[in-house]
């Protein structure tokens, strides 16, 4: 019975864990055919570069700072040869009303859109640079 006990425990923190963390995705949505490479970062992380087709996804979960100083960006490339590019802040902590949110990009053709714990209509946040 103890033992059950503390499995049920280290279960419980684990999923306590996950249910508390930020988290952000980006979604390939440009055009069928076309790759979404990313490089995201923090002020003490590098995530490395990661290529991602269309209908795929990137992102993760992270312990949400708790005087709101998380700040996670992001470098985009897509279109023909990466020609295309965008510099965005993917996760601002100070910006949010309460700590560990769910932000969600849409990467698409015309730009890139954001919807914030579930937030619908998806909202136009960034331009590309670069021509198609
Ligand atoms: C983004 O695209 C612009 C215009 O094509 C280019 O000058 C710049 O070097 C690119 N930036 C990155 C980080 O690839």
């Amino acid at each position: 019975m103890y033992r059950f006990t503390i499995i049920f425990v280290i279960l419980l923190s684990i999923y306590t864990e996950q249910a508390n963390g930020g988290s952000f995705f980006l979604y390939n949505q440009v055009r069928h055919g076309v790759l979404m490479k990313v490089h995201c970062k923090s002020g003490d992380s590098d995530h490395g570069w990661h290529v991602r087709k269309y209908g795929g996804v990137y992102g993760f979960d992270f312990k949400d700072h708790i005087l709101d100083k998380t700040l996670y960006w992001c470098n985009i490339w897509s279109g023909p040869d990466f020609n295309r590019n965008a510099s965005i802040v993917v996760y601002e902590g100070k910006l949010y009303e309460h700590r560990n949110n769910w932000i969600r990009w849409s990467v698409r053709g015309d730009g890139i859109y954001q919807s914030i714990n579930g937030a619908q209509p998806w909202k136009f946040k960034y331009h590309w640079y670069g021509s198609l």
